[in-house]
């Protein structure tokens, strides 16, 4: 398997989607509720369009799950994990905070993963195996060891409410713990925040495939870790995730426990 190439695609595809995502940037004419609290653009769509449309065009045996679309038949082996938009409610009130997510995946496991912010440009890029780069340099996670001087990243999933007292008890723990503790808005650009040493640990309960995959290719290439909240690996199914610049994952697995 060619894995610079698939990176490349991946890549090119992620630019494309961008330039789409930026063309509708302060002007959306269809914004519809998936819940009480969740969007979807005419933008998500025509830029998941785009990806799929590109990943068919020269891999056309290649499986498909893209979150507004789901999975498209393919051999399901290989498969291509995508967020058109990661931060659909910072798009939709024009704030610049999100990105396209295209990641690649042998039995669920990513290989390749692109995180793209269109607005700022930054371009970050992993293949397994090969190192992890930001518009071409290449990321380390940060060396902080300390809880105090680390500053933190998390999210608050559409379903908050349903977990709100285990969601603040743990925002709270972390706050006091720690340097502070930032709200961005997608979970691609927090996962790859850290992987470039801006953060030191992320974390949030109910994500899906498409939000993880390519920024924990990312984070892992640039020497970072990733579990569950129990310690065990990360794997894209799972729903609770702890990214790390390792030195203080210990620290905030413990911060994670409840009841303690
Ligand atoms: C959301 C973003 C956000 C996170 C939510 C995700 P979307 O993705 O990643 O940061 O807190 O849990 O669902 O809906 O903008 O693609
Ligand atoms: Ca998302
Ligand atoms: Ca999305």
């Amino acid at each position: 398997m060619d894995l610079g190439l698939i990176r490349r695609v991946a890549a090119r595809t992620a630019q494309q989607a961008g330039d789409v995502l930026r063309s509708f940037h302060g002007n959306l004419k269809d914004v519809r509720k998936k819940g009480e609290i969740d969007l979807v653009t005419e933008a998500d769509l025509a830029s998941e369009k785009v990806i799929i449309d590109a990943i068919r065009g020269t891999f056309p045996e290649h499986g498909i799950l893209a979150e507004e679309s789901g999975e498209t038949k393919g051999d399901n082996r290989l498969q291509w994990i995508i967020d058109p938009l990661d931060g659909t409610t910072n798009f939709s009130h024009q704030l610049d905070f999100f990105a396209v997510s295209i990641a690649f995946a042998l039995e669920g496991v990513p290989k390749v993963g692109i995180v793209f912010n269109p607005m700022s440009g930054e371009l970050f890029e992993a293949a397994a195996g090969q190192g992890a780069t930001l518009n071409g340099r290449t990321i380390r996670v940060s060396t902080r060891s300390q809880m105090k001087e680390s500053l933190l990243v998390t999210g608050f999933p559409y379903n908050f409410k349903e977990i709100l007292p285990s969601l603040m008890t743990r925002f709270g723990k972390c706050l006091s713990a720690s340097q502070g503790v930032r709200r961005l808005g997608s979970a691609a650009l927090d996962l790859c925040f850290v992987a470039c040493g801006r953060f030191d640990g992320f974390w949030e309960e109910n994500l899906n495939p498409w939000d993880t995959a390519a920024g924990l290719l990312v984070l892992q290439e640039a020497g970072g870790k990733a579990t569950d909240f129990s310690s065990r690996p990360f794997h894209v199914n799972m729903k609770e995730i702890l990214a790390t610049n390792d030195q203080i994952h210990d620290q905030m697995l413990s911060l994670m426990r409840l009841g303690s």
